[in-house]
């Protein structure tokens, strides 16, 4: 996140460039997903950004990550704006109907958990088509991918074989990757719900 608790602390890796475009994107009153809300880092920003009128929805498919969540919330005064769902985000649909401004993914493994309890790649591409049926004209889809964990790169070759067939004049899609880091740092892919 470039901006923590106030203080300018620079867009530092995928994490914080998926908050520069979050913060371009979402409005106050605006509908968003948090499709991995493992220690809730990603759920509060969302949470912030759409203030008291707008509407949060959180997935994990783990108790710790949304107890974890859940807590950072109440703690910043925010709970009230989440909902906060206990099934795989491959179910977005049974769940949210809205259109949506912004879906948040962080792909991997909960931080400070189980690492082999990780994201699948077919759940994965079941909610990000899912995602994008949901998404408002201008809305985005952020992916934080990881390929350095056994499967990673399985899943990350399947997200972008998944973003690369969009179609282009339905949306545009990015792949930004930090060149100056090793090849297996975290990236971001960016999709974006073309403007008709
Ligand atoms: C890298 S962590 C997310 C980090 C989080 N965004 C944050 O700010 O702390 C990945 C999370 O995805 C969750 N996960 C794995 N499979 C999932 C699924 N099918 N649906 C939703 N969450 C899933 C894991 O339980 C884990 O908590």
């Amino acid at each position: 996140m470039y901006e923590y608790e106030g203080k300018y602390v620079g867009l530092r890796g995928a994490v914080g460039l998926s908050h520069f475009f979050l913060r371009e994107r979402v409005r106050p009153g605006d509908r968003v997903v948090d499709a991995t809300c493992g220690n809730g880092h990603d759920t509060l920003f969302l949470a912030r950004l759409v203030g008291e009128s707008g509407k949060v929805w959180g997935f994990d498919v783990q108790e710790e990550a949304l107890t974890a969540t859940r807590g950072r919330l109440a703690e910043a005064g925010c709970l009230h704006r989440v909902e906060l769902v206990a099934a795989g985000h491959e179910l977005l649909s049974e769940f949210v109907s809205e259109s949506l401004a912004a879906v948040v993914f962080n792909l991997g493994y909960l931080p400070g958990g189980d690492k082999t309890r990780t994201t699948s790649p077919e759940n994965t591409l079941l909610a990000l088509e899912q995602a994008a049926r949901l998404l408002q004209p201008g809305g985005v889809i952020l992916v934080v991918l990881y390929s350095g964990h056994p499967g990673g790169d399985v899943e990350c070759r399947a997200v972008e074989e998944w973003g690369g067939a969009l179609s282009p004049g339905l949306f545009n899609v990015w792949r930004s990757c930090q060149l100056n880091r090793p090849a297996s740092a975290p990236y971001l892919l960016i999709t974006e719900k073309a403007v008709p």
